[in-house]
């Protein structure tokens, strides 16, 4: 199996592809604009990027490097966000080479720690990420925020 992941902003043909993945998994009715603007701005060079991973040449997964992603919680910077992976393409080991990716990329953009939230227990552990409070997401639902030290 051949991983490659590259800037989404290098890829403006999958930009529509990638929002409506992300749309679906994580939007309302009202809002796929929001991640159609999300993706159309994202960078190549620095935040907010989006990262795009293809499987034997075929669109597979994303992550992001966002400057927030939980609207309580501004003093954390910055976020790994929109971690997906298409599900024909799951427990092959993408999301672990997407994080390793953007954790590199955080680090090389200068950053020196990353936070992410998320509704999942047990998962992000086993990538080094620290527990370090639960919170109230934007809809009201309890999540979980993570460290990692980069
Ligand atoms: C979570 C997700 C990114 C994992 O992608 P993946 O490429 O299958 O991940 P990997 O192959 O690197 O790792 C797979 C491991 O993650 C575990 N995992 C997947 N979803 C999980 C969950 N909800 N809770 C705990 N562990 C989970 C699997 O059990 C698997 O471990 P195993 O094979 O030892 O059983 C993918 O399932 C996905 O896109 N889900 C929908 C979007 C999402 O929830 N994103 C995370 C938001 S915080």
């Amino acid at each position: 199996m051949d991983i490659t992941i590259e800037p989404a902003a290098s890829n403006p043909g999958l930009h529509a592809t990638i929002a409506g993945w992300l749309w679906n998994e994580w939007g309302t009715p009202q809002n796929r604009g929001l991640y159609t603007s999300l993706v159309a701005h994202c960078r190549k060079d620095r935040i907010p990027a989006i990262y795009l991973a293809f499987v034997n040449g075929q669109p597979a997964g994303t992550v992001g490097l966002l400057r927030t992603d939980l609207l309580s919680r501004q003093e954390f910077t910055p976020w790994m966000a929109v971690l997906f992976v298409l599900p024909e393409f799951r427990r092959r080991g993408i999301a672990a080479a997407l994080q390793s990716h953007a954790m590199g990329e955080a680090r090389r953009l200068g950053f020196s720690e990353i936070f992410l939230n998320t509704k999942m227990t047990g998962f992000y552990e086993r990538g080094g990420w620290v527990f370090l409070e639960t919170d109230v997401d934007d809809h009201g639902d309890s999540i979980r925020i993570y460290r990692k030290s980069l």
